[in-house]
């Protein structure tokens, strides 16, 4: 295929479906340069006008658009959590090798499991360090007759067993293709129905862009791209999740559970003619020397390819020998990961700081000697708090070593004592008043933090402010560092680190009289206010207005994330939101009597007593019940689509088979029934799941051949307690 389309002026005669099906394929054209192959022709722009020609279009001919049309990446939200859905055979994980004896081992292990006269190849991957989704295509929702394959469905590890059905989120992932055509498929001898695995991951620039955000917002920053991948292909918002970029390398193929090509190499080779991105750095190799001078080899790309890895993952390559090679637990024979060692430096621990969070929370922060690690300069470290500084035995002045992952702050790991790194002698004293307002800390039983219980901290407020205006939250522009300062009443040259925030005698810096106290303030400030504070024009006054006038509309799981309270983030936030339909309704919940309280509160789909415990304190202060009830006067919307409830395992058929651990035949049987499901007696093409216990006998052998899945005890309580459905 030529890489460069040539855009012609419309010829006349094409129909309007042909002119749809050109401009989706000279789309999906584009994309597949840009994301897949990276070496895009058209510029931003040219791209833009296309896909707009294409808006048009659809929005003419609303009949014509198509699910895999590129125009629909980001598409409806999952309104209620995500379904749970059985992997077609298990996602396995990787045993590890730390060095090169516990490589040297596996290979040994390897050929001794052979038949001496095979020979071995590997095939050797970068261990990207992302999270595996499994994606299903197919012929698609309407048996498309164009003989391509569609992105049916995109599932998350979850358990290994079980995962969690993403497909929304995945579609916005640009580097999936969500559809293969025909003449695709053939070109890399594929069927119309398989499984592409793969991992995602965040790109360094998008998870630093991330980060900054949600630090300007005052949230915690992810602590590495792994775990922000993780969180955001778990986000109940689809366009959230379309503009954080995340980005799919495939290294699996499967055909119902099953390896389909005899080899790795080409299963890679196929993928990529198939349309997925298929990661550069691959080699085929004939012997562990050849494995190990590929690791040489992999170890000083980790800073220059724009993604964490984490080590090589060297494979079998022939699928006969895999087959053979088979499992140990939970991870393949035929295959090892091996770890890199953690970038490291070591440095001069000068000073300690002392930063409060939203919540009251004192961070010790340690400022360090500047020292270059695996190419970055670090100056700050985290100490977590009081018991890992007790931990480390480290004081100021001492040497330090300091281990950089893919974690955005680095750590200390421990003190380093030689003639060459003297220890220092001063110790950390960790304030017994808050550094900014100076009331006394206090610690609660059984928790390690120190906070600081004022509630009108300006460190806090300040805080709460940019949390609430934080991308993500209530969105609104233009009230960041500087803005939140002056509306504080403190001065823009001091709204920097909250050290700076106290003068010698540790009192608030206050240069003028403030316009809020408070978030529900927010929403009675006036023009002529804010045209009274330094730098602030009509333009941007205006500006400001008609943004927290917007946030109004944000909706209740924006609300209750912006509320800050403990341990409810985004996800959790979009979930009691869908289980109450309305502050008022999850107010009401939460003021219950303790027990019922939590009772209630813990029938929403991943909140347990931790977090209802928090909310349930929350509704108890009567600032927070005051805020809320401020809020809903300035006219905010407190409330959210509740969710439908249905049977969890409705129109599915389970047949039991063998003796399970801990239930009895009749009462998993019972336990299905009531969740909705039909037990029945002989496994067929209909048979949705085989329950298999001890001695399970031939029905294990009829669902291997008909491809039905089988759980086991575990896998089924997971299913009646989460569903394919979390409703
Ligand atoms: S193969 C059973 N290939 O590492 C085979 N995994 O520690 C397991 N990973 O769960 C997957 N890069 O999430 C494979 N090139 C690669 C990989 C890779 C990263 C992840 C994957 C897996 C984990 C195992």
């Amino acid at each position: 295929m030529p890489d460069l389309f040539i855009i012609l002026p419309m010829a006349p005669k094409l129909t309007v479906e042909q002119e749809f099906q050109k401009l989706r394929d000279e789309l999906r054209h584009h994309e597949h340069l840009y994301y897949v192959e990276d070496a895009p022709v058209l510029s931003d722009a040219q791209y833009d006008a296309l896909m707009n020609k294409l808006k048009k279009l659809e929005a003419e001919h609303p009949d014509l658009v198509t699910a895999d049309s590129p125009s629909q990446r980001v598409g409806g939200k999952p309104k209620d959590g995500f379904v749970k859905m059985p992997h077609s055979r298990p996602m396995l994980s990787l045993d590890n090798a730390y060095n090169e004896d516990e490589l040297r081992a596996w290979e040994q292990r390897v050929r001794d499991a052979l038949p001496s006269i095979e020979k071995v190849r590997y095939v050797c991957e970068l261990k990207l360090d992302g999270l595996s989704l499994a994606l299903h295509y197919g012929p698609g929702a309407h048996g498309a007759k164009d003989g391509g394959a569609h992105l049916e469905r995109g599932l998350t590890r979850g358990d290994g067993s079980i995962g969690e059905d993403v497909t929304s989120n995945v579609r916005t992932i640009r580097s999936v293709p969500l559809s293969v055509s025909a003449a695709k498929l053939k070109a890399a001898g594929l069927p119309q129905s398989f499984e592409v695995r793969g991992e995602v991951v965040l790109p360094q620039v998008a998870f630093a862009k991330m980060n900054e955000e949600r630090e300007a917002a005052g949230m915690t920053p992810a602590a590495n791209p792994r775990s922000a991948a993780a969180g955001t292909i778990r986000t109940l918002e689809p366009n959230i999740v379309a503009q954080r970029r995340l980005d799919l390398y495939a290294y699996f193929l499967l055909q119902d559970g099953e390896t389909m090509l005899p080899t790795q190499s080409e299963t890679l080779e196929a993928l990529r003619k198939a349309g997925f991105r298929v990661n550069q750095h691959v080699r085929p190799v004939k012997s562990i020397e050849e494995v190990i001078a590929f690791i040489a080899d992999a170890e000083p790309l980790r800073d220059t390819l724009g993604y964490e890895i984490d080590g090589v993952v060297v494979k079998v390559d022939a699928t006969s020998q895999q087959k053979r090679l088979g499992f140990t637990g939970k991870a393949p024979r035929w295959a090892i990961a091996y770890k890199f060692a953690a970038r490291a430096g070591i440095t001069k621990l000068e000073d300690v700081l002392f930063q409060v969070g939203r919540t009251g929370k004192l961070t010790p922060v340690a400022a360090l000697a500047p020292v270059s690690i695996g190419g970055t300069t670090v100056t700050r470290a985290t100490l977590h708090n009081a018991d890992e500084i007790e931990r480390l035995g480290v004081r100021i002045g001492d040497f330090v070593s300091v281990e950089r992952g893919g974690d955005v702050i680095p750590k200390i790991v421990e003190v380093v004592e030689d003639k060459t790194h003297p220890r220092g002698s001063k110790k950390i004293v960790f304030p017994k008043n808050c550094p900014v307002c100076a009331s006394e800390l206090q610690r609660i039983e059984g928790e390690v933090d120190w906070r600081c219980v004022n509630n009108s901290c300006p460190a806090r407020v300040r805080e709460e402010l940019l949390h609430w205006a934080a991308r993500g939250v209530m969105n609104i522009e233009g009230l960041g560092d500087a803005m939140v300062a002056q509306l504080l009443g403190q001065s823009v040259e001091l709204a920097g680190e909250a050290e700076e925030l106290v003068t010698e005698e540790g009192a608030p810096v206050v240069t003028r009289k403030p316009l809020i106290h408070t978030i529900g303030d927010l929403y009675r400030l006036q023009r002529a206010q804010l045209l009274g504070l330094e730098r602030v024009g009509e333009k941007t006054a205006d500006a400001l207005l008609a943004q927290i006038e917007r946030s109004k509309e944000a909706g209740l799981a924006r609300v209750l994330l912006g509320l800050g309270i403990r341990f409810v983030g985004e996800r959790t936030a979009q979930l009691l939101a869908a289980h109450f339909g309305s502050m008022e309704e999850l107010e009401k919940a939460a003021s219950q009597s303790p027990d019922k309280a939590t009772e209630a509160l813990e029938a929403v789909t991943e909140v347990g007593p931790k977090v209802a415990q928090a909310i349930v304190e929350f509704f108890a202060v009567g600032k927070n019940k005051a805020l809320v009830r401020d809020l809903a006067s300035s006219g905010l919307k407190m409330t959210a689509e509740k969710r439908v409830t249905t049977s969890t395992l409705e129109g599915l058929t389970f047949v039991l088979t063998g003796t399970l651990p801990n239930l009895t035949r009749e009462s998993a049987k019972e336990r299905i029934e009531s969740a909705g499901g039909r037990v029945s007696g002989s496994v067929s093409k209909k048979t949705s799941y085989v329950v298999a216990g001890e001695e399970a006998g031939s029905k294990l052998d009829k669902a291997a051949s008909l491809g039905v899945t089988v759980l086991d005890e575990a896998g089924l309580i997971a299913l009646l307690e989460q569903g394919p459905v979390t409703t």
